[in-house]
This record gives structure tokens, sequence and C-alpha cells, in this order.
């Protein structure tokens, strides 16, 4: 199954910020990465290494887990390089971007049953140093249904086209990873329910955000990120929001004691307990 978009899809990707399509990867392989995502999170992969983080809450020692992250899963299972996901997104990529279109980041997240905290609005260029501008397109694929129920993503149309909002970490918590954008009108959101092996693409400066999971199931997310690496990275300096930021996940990617593997053995049992 090779997957190309329609003229239609890339004219409303570029008008909007956003397309929505209905399968990227077979019900096959969607079941076979849902078994070594679970894997991985119940390992607790890359967790001494800040690979593995809480994306909306304080990421610290008896602190409840809100929205767990992996980071670069691939590195801990490298089968998932060969999926039909990533070559069908790559394809698409380039239809997008151009033939210069490579993998820029990926990651896996997981929204706890009944538990999940909202993804607030943002522009996922606030997450980049200033002046780096990878022009980086998001495919996400739920590994279930989703709806609103279970936090599929709501996209602003044409937000894509305006100018960068100013962003803040989650609450002006700097402990948090995760970042909300100021002054957002969401009037015209669009909400993207999805099967299972479907997909979203926006573009980094579009607008979006997820709701809570109210379901009784986790939902489980794998995005790719393809862009076009900018040359202009010496142009190197941090948004006022990304300054003062002080997450956990950092002080474990500079050390890792025995406080973090204590705390790695009661995520891992955490991590059980949302999975079950
Ligand atoms: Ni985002």
């Amino acid at each position: 199954m090779n997957k190309e978009l329609t003229s239609k899809e890339v004219a409303q990707f570029h008008e909007q910020g956003f397309v929505s399509i209905p399968q990227i990867t077979t019900a096959l392989e969607v079941a076979w990465i849902r078994e070594s995502y679970d894997r991985l999170f119940e390992q607790c992969a890359g967790w001494e290494k800040g690979d593995l983080f809480d994306f909306a809450g304080t990421d610290e020692p008896g602190a409840a887990l809100k929205a767990p992250q992996l980071s670069d899963p691939s590195k801990y299972e490298p089968a998932l390089k060969n999926t039909l996901f990533r070559a069908n997104a790559f394809a698409i990529a380039k239809q997008l971007l151009g033939p210069a279109a490579e993998l820029v980041f990926e990651h896996a997240m997981l929204k706890p049953a009944k538990s999940g905290a909202p993804t607030p609005w943002h522009q996922d260029e606030a997450f980049y140093a200033k002046g780096v501008d990878n022009q980086a397109i998001t495919f996400w694929m739920p590994l279930q249904p989703v709806d609103t129920t279970n936090g599929c993503l709501d996209f602003i149309p044409g937000s894509n086209k305006k100018p960068l909002l100013p962003h803040r970490r989650i609450n002006g918590d700097p402990r948090i990873h995760g970042l909300e954008a100021l002054g957002v009108d969401d009037s015209l959101s669009i909400s993207c329910p999805l099967q299972a092996g479907g997909a979203t693409i926006h573009g980094y400066h579009t607008l979006h955000h997820a709701g809570p999971n109210l379901s009784d199931e986790p939902r489980r997310a794998y995005a790719l990120l393809f862009g076009l690496r900018s040359p202009y990275y010496r142009v190197k300096e941090d948004f006022p929001w990304n300054r003062g930021m002080a997450t956990a996940r950092h002080k474990r990617a500079v050390k890792a004691d025995g406080l973090v593997r204590r705390y790695t053995n009661n995520l891992r049992s955490a991590a059980k307990a949302i999975l079950r």
C-alpha cells in the first residue's frame, strides 16, 4: 500500500496548515507497532537518558504521569525504522516539501485512560531555538480509533499563515516540558477523528491541540516529523519561554543517580498499571 496525497489534499495542507488522511499504513502494521510501543513504555526505555519524560507533568519523583512521551523510539526498537508508515510519510513529505525532505524527529505519546491531561494549543515551532527553521511537518498516527472523547488532534485552519504566538510552559511551570500558546482564538477549530492507522499531517506553524483522554483505554499515538533543515543554524537563540526551562528530563540526561534508578523502578510499575 503506497500512499500519496491528491492535489486537493496538497492544496488543503498549504491553505489550512493541516490535512487528515484515512489510512497511511495497514491494520497489521498498526498491531505490530502497538505491541512494540507497549513494550517500550513498560520497560521505560530511554528514561535514564531523558528520552522518556512527562510532556505535561512535572516529571519528578512521586509526581503522577500526565502524558508520557518517548523521543526517538526507533533508537530502542530499530525495526520501527522500516515501517510502511515511515515510507509513506517520507513519500508524502517529499511531495509537500520537495526532494530534500528528511526525517528530523520521531516520538511516541501516551495519554493514560481517564486521566490524560489535555495537550494545550501550541505551535511546534515554539519548541525550536529561535532562528532554527526546519520547516517540519508532523505525521501523527493513532494506534486505536480517536475522536474528541480520547484526544484526537484539533487544528485552527489558516493559523499556518499567521505570526508565531507567544508561548509559556504549561501553567507557567518551568519544570514542565510542554508549551501553551497565549491569546488563542479557538472558535474556528476543527477536530480530526481518525481510525487506527489513519493520520493527520500538520505544519510546524499550525496551531493544534488535543483534549484529555476520557475513555477507558490509553490513547497511543506515534508521530514522525520530516523537514528541510535550514542552512541558518548559526543564528541560534532561545525564545524567552524556553530560557528558564528546568525540566527533570534535562537533569536526567546530564546525570543518572541512585534516586533516578529508584524512580525508574516505581515508574515501571506505574507504566504497567497504565497499559494493563
Ligand atoms: Ni505539537
